[in-house]
């Protein structure tokens, strides 16, 4: 099912994907579960592939700025033009940019919002599959719901529950973020919805705002809408982001201190984003060492990977370090605060 990204290959994925069929696409963050965003029974595909409320709306791709237009509203009016202005070097990018929605997407793509969020993807596999489409690719992570969002293409095309779904993954090689998009709410408001390895530094200082007004939303500085995980009182403005999500089954526990000696029962796995001294890596039945010296980059390359393993191996608990919530560190706890969230707290995950 994984086919070597060749013109053929591109040539049959755009196939499948205007018959109505789905697609593993690689792009630099994770790999996505892409159909065509026109296409409303397509589209409802990726919700049925991935078990994903139908309240959560999808990020929808283009070739480029001069498809925006495929997605959302357009022209745009003066404030969202001129913001998109800004920010606009950074693509292609992992930055998604939640706009007034065009017309001609599927009503199930935005979950009925009238907003879309948008982005031009940095990966050559991406941009070819999307420059041969003449329409524009909904794709969510491409895993299941709730569950760790893939870096590999085997992460695709191994999950049992999307392979009945998806006529194929293109080979595009290990995602090289490891974290996905960024997402900023344009508007009056711009807002922070997801923090990802585009800091909201940077997106600030484009937008000429104070980081703090951009109020980022994480697991620990809960959505502002969320008023619970499963059951949102309000519409959400980001209405995918509960603060369980990306978890994997073992139960995992964030280590503040990673020197710290914490009595150990049962087989226990480890992931260490720098080299342990071999006493406390002899402790663990598993240690994935993700990073030598705590280089965020290569811990965010590896970590869903890394979590995926470990949840593959039997493991009675994970123990997993942490980092200073701190530009790419940002990102990086946000996606392990709710992989650590209670599991009474979970969602049933869907077979
Ligand atoms: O890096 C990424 O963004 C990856 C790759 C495949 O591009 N995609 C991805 O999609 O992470 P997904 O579906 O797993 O996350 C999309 C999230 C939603 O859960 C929701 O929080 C937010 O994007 N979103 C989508 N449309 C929105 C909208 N109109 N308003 C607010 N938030 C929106
Ligand atoms: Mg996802």
């Amino acid at each position: 099912m994984i086919l070597p990204a060749t013109d053929e290959a591109i040539l049959q994925a755009t196939r499948q994907l205007q018959a109505g069929r789905l697609v593993g696409m690689p792009t630099e963050t994770v790999y996505g579960l892409a159909a065509n965003a026109w296409d409303a029974a397509a589209v409802a595909q990726i919700f049925a592939a991935k078990s994903r409320p139908a309240t959560n709306p999808l990020i929808v791709h283009v070739a480029g700025i001069d498809r925006l237009g495929d997605a959302i509203g357009w022209p745009p009016g003066r404030l969202i033009a001129q913001q998109i202005d800004r920010l606009a070097d950074l693509w292609p990018g992992p930055l998604s940019l939640v706009c007034p929605r065009g017309e001609r997407l599927a009503d199930n793509v935005t979950a009925g919002l009238p907003t879309v969020a948008v982005r031009i993807p940095d990966h050559p596999v991406a941009l070819r599959l999307l420059a041969a489409c003449p329409f524009p690719l909904a794709a969510p992570s491409a895993n299941r719901s709730c569950y760790i969002s893939p870096t590999r293409p085997e992460h695709v095309s191994d999950a049992a529950e999307l392979q009945s779904y998806v006529a194929c993954v293109l080979d595009g090689g290990a995602a090289t973020h490891g974290v996905e998009s960024t997402i900023v709410l344009l508007g009056e408001r711009p807002r922070l919805l997801r923090p990802g390895s585009i800091t909201v530094q940077t997106i600030a200082q484009r937008l000429q705002v104070d980081p703090s007004d951009l109020q980022p939303c994480t697991a620990a500085n809960d959505h502002p809408q969320a008023s619970s995980p499963s059951r949102p009182a309000t519409p959400l403005l980001a209405p995918g982001m509960m603060l369980v999500h990306y978890a994997p089954l073992t139960p995992l526990v964030l280590l503040s201190d990673p020197t710290a000696v914490l009595p150990l029962t049962g087989r226990v796995g480890r992931i260490a984003f720098s080299r342990l001294p071999k006493a406390a890596s002899d402790r663990y039945t598993i240690v994935e060492t993700i990073s030598e010296n705590g280089d965020l980059v290569e811990v965010a390359h590896h970590l869903f990977a890394a979590l995926r393993r470990l949840d593959a191996a039997g493991l009675d608990l994970i123990h997993c370090d942490t980092c200073q919530p701190e530009g790419l560190g940002q990102a990086i706890m946000d996606r392990l605060q709710r992989a650590a969230a209670p599991v009474a707290a979970r969602r049933q995950p869907r077979f």
